[in-house]
Formats: C-alpha cells, sequence, structure tokens
C-alpha cells in the first residue's frame, strides 16, 4: 500500500472535514502517513492524530521560517516529546532562504540545534531546504549531522546537487510538482535516482499535483505522483508504490547504516 511521508492534516485547512478524509485512506490504498510537524505551537495536534488514527505516525520538530519562536526550553521539550510513541523523525527542519526572515543565522542555529537532537536519539531528519542547496549541503556534511539518516523533502534543486545529497545516504522527498508542465529540472532528477532512493510525498494541503493543481491537497492525490514516477522510470506503477513503501519504512522504521 501507499506510504504518504509528508503531510500536514494538523493545518486548519482541514477542520472542515479531517475526520471523514482520514477515515477514508485506508479503503482508498493509503496504506500509512507521516503527519510532520512544522511549528512548535501544532505539536499536540500531531499527537491527537497519531493516538486517533493506527495508520498514522507523527514527527516533532520547527520548521526554518518558524524558528523565530524557538528558544532552549523549547528544543529541550522537542526532545523529550520526539522520545514519545508513534514519533518517527525529527522534522521538518532546515533552511528557507526565499522570504528574508529568520536570518539565516538564526535559522542555521537552529537547524543545526534540531540535527544534534536527531543524533542523540538516533533519529531520521525531515529536511526542508529552499533557496539554500549550498548552506543545507555544508551542514549536513558537518560533524552535527554525520551518520544521520533523512529525507531531503519536496527536493528542489539540481541532478548534480541530488548526486552530492545521495553520496550523504539520504532519500528524495518526491511530491505533486513532478507533475507540473515546468518540472524539467526535477524530471531530470528522478529520470538520474536510483528508484530505491525516492520516497512519495504530497505535502498535503500544499502543492496539489495536476490535475488537482491549485485545489486543497490530500493523500489520496499519490496515485498521480506514483503514475507520473511510473512513466519517467518506465517501470510499472505497482513497483512505484511497492519499492518507495520499503524505502518509506526503512527510512522511518529502520535503522542508521553505519557509515
Ligand atoms: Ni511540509
Amino acid at each position: 500500500m501507499i506510504f504518504e511521508t509528508h503531510a500536514h492534516y494538523d493545518d486548519k485547512k482541514f477542520d472542515e472535514d479531517r475526520e471523514e478524509l482520514l477515515s477514508s485512506m485506508p479503503s482508498n490504498g493509503i496504506g500509512t502517513i507521516v503527519n510532520v510537524t512544522a511549528e512548535y505551537s501544532s505539536l499536540e495536534a500531531t499527537f491527537e492524530l497519531i493516538e486517533k488514527y493506527d495508520f498514522i505516525y507523527g514527527t516533532v520538530g520547527v520548521h526554518p521560517s518558524e524558528t523565530e519562536e524557538l528558544n532552549e526550553e523549547k528544543t529541550e521539550r522537542i526532545k523529550e516529546l520526539a522520545k514519545r510513541d508513534k514519533i518517527v523523525a525529527i522534522g521538518e527542519i532546515g533552511l528557507d532562504y526565499y522570504y528574508p526572515e529568520p536570518s539565516h543565522d538564526v535559522q542555521k542555529k537552529w537547524f543545526i540545534k534540531q540535527l544534534e537532537i536527531a543524533k542523540e536519539l538516533d533519529m531520521p531528519v525531515i529536511i526542508h531546504s529552499r533557496d539554500a542547496a549550498a548552506d543545507t549541503l555544508e551542514i549536513l556534511k558537518s560533524d552535527a549531522a554525520k551518520g544521520l539518516r533523512g529525507v531531503i523533502h519536496c527536493y528542489s534543486y539540481s541532478k548534480e546537487m541530488a548526486m552530492e545529497f545521495e553520496k550523504l545516504g539520504y532519500y528524495f522527498g518526491i511530491g505533486g510538482v513532478i507533475t507540473f508542465q515546468n518540472a524539467k529540472k526535477l524530471v531530470e532528477t528522478v529520470e538520474y535516482l536510483p528508484i530505491e532512493k525516492i520516497v512519495l510525498e504530497t505535502d498535503s494541503p500544499y502543492l496539489s499535483p495536476v490535475p488537482n493543481r491549485g485545489k486543497r491537497n490530500s493523500s489520496l492525490n499519490i496515485p498521480l505522483i506514483a503514475r507520473r514516477i511510473a512513466e519517467i522510470k518506465n517501470v510499472p506503477y505497482d513497483t512505484v508504490v511497492e519499492i518507495t513503501e520499503k524505502n518509506a519504512r526503512n527510512l522511518y522504521f529502520g535503522q542508521t547504516e553505519k557509515r
């Protein structure tokens, strides 16, 4: 069954029909969902979801654009919450230079701090990186991240950059963008990547695939993404679903390979 590696069902865009929508997932072939926390204030909402649905797992972490709200006390709390049942990763964390705030220094500080938590607890990381390829790579190569496993979520850089992250052992989260007309760079990356390095994600409620682009996204759209990957890799649809599920299980439930 499909493994959805990255969604935000705590988002208020799901307030109206969250329960109905989530209950319909298993019967639509969505076997597992990881609800990714982006803000300190939404940690509680993730815990509610993972308690309520046995097929939903959670993560704890703060998105780079929300790091202004962080302090030592809050990161200590994140570390404690990360030890709870069904929390499978630290994320999403990283660098986002698209907007001018928070400053690069603030983002780097809390990115490194959260990487250190993951390392201490031996947990995988979910990396958000936008317009910040060089700095992200530098930090992931540094001691703070040495030996960590994880995923570069919503991968948006070049094929050449993908080779660099691949060398570090990271998986690549591929979502709705792969179906866009102007996704030439990402198509090239997916052509290049071994399917064993790809995991499926939606980033719901954002980034709906074609033909639902612009509408609220949900994990029910993952078949559109898997079908496009199958086309690009020239493999059967079922193979994409099966191998990406295995990859995702290894990412979130596996052991760190020693390297
Ligand atoms: Ni996200």
